[in-house]
């Protein structure tokens, strides 16, 4: 006989109802966060009151992995570990051991930096593939304000040497860029880290969570963030490598790292959205902007079986129709220009 494969089993790929495939998992590990960003978290409405979820109410490492199985057997192949601030929750290291037995799935995590030097070893030990931290100011009053936690620029840059000194590939960059706060620093945050070979990512400001005050007049549309890139660099176009990709890639003449557009407002990106999204509490969410979610704690506290788990989480699945973005770029004209096409690689 064969020896058996530990590979997951091919399945059928699973479409929505738009024709697009299950593919990517965002994990939310915690819903806290020692960042107070404006954009995520405002004080407004996470002050010092706030109830976050209580620790019976939260995924365990053992529930989250069970779904990770199941999620990989409908087509998931990227887990990507968000938060909150996904280092806070304690011995995340043990989680990302668990899935990284798991064959074939690419792991990341999304981190905000701060504890990441304290962390890296034990991530990168434990397989950990990749790492994106969110910088959105070198200049250390602009980082403050953005994170309005007091917390100061050297620790992220310490973890993003950390990371490096463990043996992770370069981390990738994410930028938020809001109007009349970091404009400025978009063009010295890819003079810093393209050349070091980090890929850099420019996100136009969103509305998420529909708690952060959101304004159009506050995106600056990715076309504009191109302009001020373009005129000081010298960027050449980079084709999409996958369907659903997020960024739109250019690479600089003088070699090193991409830098990405992520343009979700002025040119969202539904039509080849793959993702979906299990809370730290357990609800499925097939959009970024959804406002219920489908509650799994039940069934995975109920006893419910695999076969169960498995078609429930194909059901939401086929059922999903969301396309927010591209529903709020109908009803908000952009405020900026859209990218020209003549900038985009193939
Ligand atoms: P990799 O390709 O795995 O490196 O990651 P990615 O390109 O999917 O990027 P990542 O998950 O880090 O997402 C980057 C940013 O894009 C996020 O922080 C969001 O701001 C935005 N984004 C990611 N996924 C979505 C989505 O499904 N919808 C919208 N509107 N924005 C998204
Ligand atoms: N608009 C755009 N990006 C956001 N992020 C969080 N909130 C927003 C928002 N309102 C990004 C962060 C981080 C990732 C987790 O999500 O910058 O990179
Ligand atoms: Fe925290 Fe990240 Fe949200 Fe900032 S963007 S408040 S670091 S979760
Ligand atoms: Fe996907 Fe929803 Fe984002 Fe559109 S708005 S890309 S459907 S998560």
């Amino acid at each position: 006989m064969p020896p058996e494969s530990d590979a997951p089993a091919a399945a059928p790929a699973r479409l929505d109802r738009l024709a697009r495939p299950l593919a990517d998992l965002r994990v939310s590990v915690t819903d806290r966060c020692n960042f107070r960003c404006p954009y995520c978290m405002p004080r407004s409405a996470f002050g010092r009151d706030h109830a976050f979820l209580p620790h019976r109410e939260i995924l365990t490492f053992e529930e989250i992995d069970r779904l990770a199985g199941l999620f990989a057997g409908l087509g998931v192949r990227k887990i990507r570990l968000t938060g909150g601030e996904p280092l806070l929750r304690r011995d995340l290291p043990k989680l990302v051991e668990m899935l990284a037995r798991r064959p074939g799935l690419d792991l990341a995590l999304t981190t905000n930096g701060s504890l990441l030097a304290r962390h890296a070893g034990a991530l990168f030990a434990a397989g950990l593939g990749r790492l994106t931290v969110s910088v959105d100011a070198l200049d250390e009053e602009l980082f403050r304000a953005a994170n309005d936690a007091e917390y100061p620029l050297a620790a992220v840059l310490a973890g993003i040497d950390a990371a490096h000194e463990a043996g992770f590939p370069p981390v990738k960059i994410n930028v938020v860029v809001r109007r009349g706060l970091n404009e400025s620093q978009i063009v010295p945050i890819a003079r810093r880290f393209a050349p070091r070979g980090h890929a850099v990512r420019y996100i136009e400001y969103m509305d998420v969570g529909t708690t952060n005050g959101w304004r159009m007049d506050e995106v600056v549309p990715a076309a504009e963030i191109l302009e001020r890139l373009a005129a000081e660099l010298d960027l050449a176009p980079v084709a999409p490598a996958y369907r659903g990709e997020v960024a739109r890639r250019w690479r600089l003449a003088e070699g090193g790292g991409e830098i990405g557009l992520i343009a979700s407002v002025t040119q969202p990106f539904c039509g080849d959205c793959t993702r979906a999204r299990l809370s730290a509490d357990g609800h499925l969410y097939t959009c970024l902007f959804a406002r219920a979610g489908f509650d799994l704690r039940p069934l995975l506290r109920g006893g419910a079986g695999d076969g169960e788990l498995r078609e429930r989480l194909a059901g939401v699945w086929s059922r999903r129709a969301d396309r927010y973005s591209e529903e709020r770029t109908g009803r908000t004209p952009p405020a900026g220009g859209r990218i020209e096409m003549s900038y985009i690689g193939g």
